[in-house]
């Protein structure tokens, strides 16, 4: 009955696949050596076969300390760049619905155009100017947002300063990107760090390309004011270069603000500006992985070109959570910067009580960056604190520049914990 139902030709084509699909079968059963027995043993595969940039990007230093405490019962984890908070109901509950709508297919590589606009509305409503929707570019995290930045602008024979110490990200970005990221260490003194212009003018050559400044910053907490801006992009003018301008901590500041100093105060349309943004934090949604850049609105092709071939665009679901997120958060938002600020009033006052902590409270970012007198080696130190105060921060060796004494201690987290944990703390820096 079948067999007069199928034409010949299909008959064939099918006899064909199924002697295809046994040869395969078979042949998967044998011995690799005797797959091809004319031609010679492979090697195995090393890191010499792969491309320098993929196998020079360095392994985390803060992982590096993570992975000898993860497992220890009671550790108090202040060392990754996270708050504790899970993301608000408002929020996943956009994304819920957007799955049950059977939001589940390709989608824009830009950005799903009610993204852009909820985008630029909130641009408007922190920032104080409107711009343009076109100059939105959705992303699959601020990390993408910043290898988007590097690809478009540095590549082999390039180099990006860096102020450091530094979110080492950046520079390992650079690196994969086959550029040259230069540290420009910063000061630490009485007052805080400052960035020191001239040190970062001394810097350009005439490979320099880009500069990328992360304000408010991870780990110092450092906050450049709108003049030290004003000079950085003065400078970028003048030499004719990129700012990668990272404001992700822009809404954490403690002075009763409503945001950081931002490049946007101090620029014109026709500066050189890429602009590094992220849901992750303000919101606490590191876990969608989400963010956005925003571009001068004629590269949008050149940018959508990037997406396509990376990841091609992010998922509905999550756009309609961000929207959610940036329409109806600005609460929650407060509520997040409300309670670092007394996070980090705990952790400060805590640590220089000690007597042998003198940093001064970081005016922006979420993380307190600290040297402990006596001590020199970051990683022994936080290794040590793990050990002995079941504590973990990150070693100020894992951010480059002169930190490499200090430690990163995140104070987004509640505050008996940060309590519990200064209290620990305070009895292993008695005994130095
Ligand atoms: C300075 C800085 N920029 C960008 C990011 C990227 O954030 P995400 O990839 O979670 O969006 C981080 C994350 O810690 C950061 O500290």
């Amino acid at each position: 009955m079948l067999r007069q139902t199928v034409p010949i030709s299909l008959w064939c084509r099918m006899l064909y696949l199924t002697a295809m699909t046994r040869s395969f079968l078979d042949m998967s059963t044998i011995p690799a050596a005797s797959k091809n027995p004319t031609a010679p043993l492979a090697t195995p595969p090393s890191a010499s076969d792969l491309r320098p940039e993929a196998t020079s990007a360095p392994p985390s230093g803060i992982v590096d300390v993570v992975n000898h405490g993860r497992t220890k019962p009671g550790l108090i984890p202040l060392w990754v760049g996270e708050g504790d908070l899970s993301t608000p109901a408002f929020i996943t509950d956009a994304a819920t619905r957007s799955l049950a709508d059977g939001e589940t297919f390709y989608t824009y590589q830009r950005g799903i155009p009610e993204l852009r606009e909820a985008l630029a509305r909130y641009d408007e409503r922190v920032y104080g100017a409107p711009t343009s929707t076109e100059r939105f570019f959705v992303t699959g995290s601020g990390m993408q947002a910043v290898q988007l930045a590097v690809r478009m602008i540095a590549g082999v024979g390039d180099e990006v300063l860096i102020p450091t110490p530094a979110w080492p990200n950046f520079g390992a970005a650079i690196g994969v990107n086959g550029a040259t990221a230069v540290g420009v260490p910063m000061d630490f003194g009485n007052n805080g760090v400052t960035l020191d212009l001239d040190r970062l003018a001394a810097a350009v050559t005439p490979r320099t390309r880009a500069l990328a400044i992360n304000s408010p910053a991870n780990p110092t907490g450092w906050t450049a004011s709108r003049e030290e801006l004003a000079g950085i992009l003065a400078l970028a003018r003048k030499h004719g270069l990129w700012i990668i301008a990272d404001e992700i901590y822009g809404r954490f500041v403690y002075d009763g603000a409503v945001r950081a100093p931002s490049f946007k105060d101090v620029m014109d349309a026709n500066d050189r500006i890429l602009f590094v943004q992220t849901m992750s934090k303000n919101w606490a949604m590191t876990g969608w992985r989400i963010g956005w850049l925003e571009a001068p609105a004629q590269f949008g092709q050149v940018i959508e070109n990037l997406i396509q071939y990376s990841t091609s665009g992010s998922p509905v679901f999550v756009q309609r959570a961000a929207i959610a997120a940036l329409d109806h958060g600005d609460s929650f938002v407060s509520h997040q910067i409300d309670r670092a600020r007394q996070g980090r009033d705990i952790v400060v006052n805590g640590l220089r009580a000690t007597g042998k902590v003198s940093a001064p409270a970081p005016a922006g970012a979420f993380y307190y960056f600290f040297k402990v007198d006596g001590t020199t080696d970051s990683r022994a130190f936080a290794i040590r604190l793990v050990d002995e105060a079941n504590v973990g921060l990150a070693p100020g060796a894992a951010f480059g520049g002169g930190g490499g004494e200090g430690l990163r201690l995140c104070y987004a987290r509640r505050h008996d914990d940060l309590h519990e944990a200064i209290a620990r703390l305070q009895r292993v820096i008695a005994a130095i």
